[in-house]
């Protein structure tokens, strides 16, 4: 039985969230220039977002670019960039071909504007394909987010629009770049860094946890589903015990 054929399609996480990482290791094992890792990430990444598409997962999100990333060597930035813009316009086609929606979330306005542009255009291009959501985090930080959602929260109070004392999780959900998306029940890493890094901190509040010694760039579609394994034979408690969730 292969690992694919072992996955319970009852139990697939709805949201996979993934922290790739390790492609400037990758590339140093080589004996290449970072940005030779990060070229090579994008096969990983097209492996990946096949692989859950193919398996029914509905929302894969990808830790693209951290708001920490631009302190970066300058070319380092520049060229990650380019990346991005090559890689959404050549692959918008296949996105479509395959029903995925491409969604972005963190401060997208500070991406160069081809940047920017591009990405807008794809995801205009993609919005009314059902299969699977890929939503790219670019120029993301969980803090960044938290601070806004409170900002526009509190301006709602100042206004007389929403009173302090309705505030609930949902309230603050609903301010997160992640409003109508759920959360994930799985956060890969790769790498062997065992660090959440400013990544999904709300909304990873209860999700599962793996961390894989894979460098980004050798990850591959066997390893999706050996994280996928690894979930499913976990035991989602919430808070309550063993015996409660019988
Ligand atoms: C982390 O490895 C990786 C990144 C900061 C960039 C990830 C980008 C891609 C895979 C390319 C394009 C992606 C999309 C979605 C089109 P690192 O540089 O921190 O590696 P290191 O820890 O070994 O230095």
């Amino acid at each position: 039985m292969s690992l694919k054929e072992k996955i319970n399609p009852a139990k697939l996480p709805e949201h996979i969230a993934i922290i790739m990482d390790g492609n400037g290791r990758w590339a140093k094992q080589q004996g290449e220039e970072r940005i030779f890792g990060h070229e090579n990430g994008v096969k990983s990444v097209r492996d990946t977002v096949e692989a859950a598409a193919e398996i029914g997962v509905k929302y894969l999100t990808l830790y693209a670019f951290s708001t920490e990333n631009w302190n970066r060597p300058q070319e380092e930035v520049i060229a990650l960039m380019q990346l991005l813009v090559h890689t959404i316009n050549a692959e918008t086609a296949t996105l479509n071909k395959n029903s995925i929606r491409l969604q972005a979330i963190g401060d997208l306005k500070s991406l160069p504007s081809d940047c920017y542009n591009e990405l807008q255009e794809a995801i205009e291009n993609t919005k009314h394909n059902s299969r699977m959501t890929l939503v790219l985090a670019l120029s993301y930080s969980s803090r960044w987010e938290i601070i806004n959602a409170v900002k526009e929260i509190a301006k709602k109070v100042e206004e007389k629009t929403l009173s302090a004392s309705e505030i609930n999780e949902d309230t603050i959900a609903k301010h997160l770049c992640t409003a109508n998306i759920p959360d994930p029940e799985l956060m890969i890493r790769t790498s062997g860094e065992h660090r959440i890094s400013n990544f999904l901190l709300w909304q990873l509040a209860y999700s599962e946890l793996y961390f894989t010694d894979k460098l980004w760039p050798d990850f591959r579609k066997e390893d999706l589903y050996e994280a996928i394994l690894d979930y499913q034979n976990r035991e989602r408690r919430f808070g309550k015990t063993s015996e409660q969730l019988v």
